[in-house]
C-alpha cells in the first residue's frame, strides 16, 4: 500500500493518511506531555510527533524505543531509546516513570507479534492514570496484536473506555489502529488486576501474509536508499534469518513450488538487493554450520534453488578461517564450486581478507 511508503522530512514513515489525521486530531485534542512510541522504525514518526507538538505549543516530550534504536534522527522533543517491548521494565524504571508528566500518550507500534502487544499492554496498565491514551497500531496484522488487545481487555476492560471518537472518526473503524484508541477511565492503580501467565510466542511476523511481505519490500527499498538506516538493517536481518530457517525446514521435493510462491518471491528481492552478503552476526554461525549439514544430505537441486541456497550462504564470506575451515570439509560436491565463486567474487570482501 502507497502509504507504506511515506515519507516525512525524508524520512520513512509508515503511517496511513487517515491516521496521521486522527494523531493531528488526538494530540490537539489530549495535548500529551508525555509520549512513548514502542517501534521508532526509521525515526520518521517520533519526528513528526516532536514537530506536532511544537506547532501546537505542547510542552511534552517522545521516548521512541525500538530493539534497533534510531541513531541518525534527532529532535530536541525526542529521546530514541534501545529497548524491547516485551521488557520495558529494562528501559524505563520506575524512577523515571514517576516524574513524567501526564496525559501520557502510549502508541504500541513493534513487531506486531501478540507476546509484543500483550507485554506492552500489561506493561503500561500499571503506570497508566485517568484520560490517558493507549493506541495499539495495526491490530489486523497476521502476528494478532487485535487478539491480544482483546484478551488485555477481558482482564481490565471495565478500567478503559474504546474511545470511538477517533476509531470510528470517518466510518466504524477506519484506521489501522481496530478497537486501538483506548482511554483509561480509572486512576492509576485503583484496580490492580492479575493478569494471567501467558505464552508469548515468538516475535515477529509469524506468517508470511502479504502485508509481511509488503512489509519486506518496503525494508528492502529503504536498505538500498540508505544502508545504514537501522530500522532497516534489523528488520532484513531478522528477514534473513527466517527465510534461512524456512528453507532448512523445506522439504527437498518441495523446494521448488515454495521458491516460486510469492514467498519465495520475497527472497528472490531480498537476494537480488545483495542484503544476504552482508556479514552474519555470530550467533548465526551455529545455525550455518547445520544448514550446511542439511545440505549435505541433499541431492543437487535445480539450479535457481541451488542459486536461493548458495545466496543464503553468501555471508560465509564474512566468517574468519577458523569458521571456513569447519564448514568447508562438509560442503556438498555440489555446493562447493558455487561457494568457492561466491568467495572469489569480491562482492563486498576481498577473500584474501577473510580465508
Ligand atoms: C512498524 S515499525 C514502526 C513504525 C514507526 N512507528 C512509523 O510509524 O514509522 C516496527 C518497528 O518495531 C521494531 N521492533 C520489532 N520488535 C520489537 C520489540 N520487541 N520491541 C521494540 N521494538 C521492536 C522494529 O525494529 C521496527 O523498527
Amino acid at each position: 500500500m502507497a502509504a507504506r511508503k511515506y515519507s516525512y522530512r525524508g524520512i520513512h514513515t509508515i503511517k496511513n493518511p487517515f491516521d496521521w489525521a486522527l494523531y493531528s486530531l488526538l494530540l490537539w485534542e489530549l495535548k500529551p506531555r508525555t509520549i512513548f512510541e514502542i517501534g521508532s522504525f526509521a525515526g520518521g514518526s517520533a519526528l513528526w510527533l516532536g514537530d506536532q507538538l511544537d506547532s501546537f505549543g505542547i510542552d511534552g516530550h517522545i521516548y521512541s524505543i525500538d530493539i534497533n534504536p534510531v541513531t541518525t534522527v534527532s529532535h530536541p522533543r525526542v529521546t530514541f531509546l534501545e529497548g524491547d517491548g516485551r521488557n520495558l521494565g529494562a528501559t524505563l524504571s520506575p524512577e523515571l516513570l514517576a516524574t513524567l508528566p501526564r496525559p501520557w500518550l502510549i502508541i504500541e507500534d513493534a513487531d506486531h507479534s501478540y507476546g509484543t502487544t500483550i507485554a506492552v499492554l500489561e506493561f503500561f496498565h500499571g503506570w497508566l492514570d485517568r484520560g490517558d491514551y493507549l493506541i495499539v497500531e495495526d491490530s489486523l496484522s497476521a502476528g494478532k496484536p487485535l487478539q491480544a488487545l482483546e484478551e488485555f481487555l477481558r482482564v481490565c476492560g471495565d478500567e478503559y473506555e474504546i474511545d470511538t471518537h477517533y476509531c470510528d472518526f470517518y466510518e466504524r473503524n477506519m484506521t489501522w489502529c481496530l478497537n486501538g484508541f483506548l482511554r483509561k477511565r480509572t486512576a492509576i492503580g485503583e484496580v490492580v488486576p492479575t493478569f494471567p501467565p501467558r505464552d508469548l510466542g515468538e516475535p515477529g511476523l509469524p506468517e508470511w501474509d502479504q502485508f509481511g511481505l509488503n512489509w519486506l519490500g518496503d525494508c528492502v527499498d529503504l536498505w538500498e536508499r540508505s544502508p545504514e538506516n537501522p530500522g532497516a538493517v534489523g528488520e532484513l536481518n531478522y528477514a534473513r534469518a527466517r527465510y534461512a530457517q524456512l528453507w532448512y525446514d523445506t522439504p527437498g521435493a518441495e523446494l521448488a513450488a515454495r521458491w516460486h510462491s510469492p514467498i519465495g518471491q520475497g527472497y528472490q528481492r531480498l537476494i537480488r538487493s545483495r542484503f544476504p552478503q552482508q556479514p552474519i552476526l555470530p550467533t548465526d554461525l551455529d545455525f550455518l554450520l547445520t544448514f550446511v549439514e542439511y545440505c549435505s544430505g541433499l541431492p543437487e537441486p535445480e539450479g535457481s534453488i541451488r542459486a536461493a541456497i548458495v545466496a543464503l550462504a553468501y555471508p560465509i564470506q564474512a566468517l574468519n578461517r577458523e569458521a571456513w575451515e569447519r564448514i568447508c570439509p562438509q560442503l556438498p560436491d555440489w555446493l562447493a564450486p558455487d561457494l568457492a565463486a561466491a568467495l572469489t567474487a569480491a562482492i563486498s570482501v576481498e577473500p584474501t581478507q577473510i580465508l
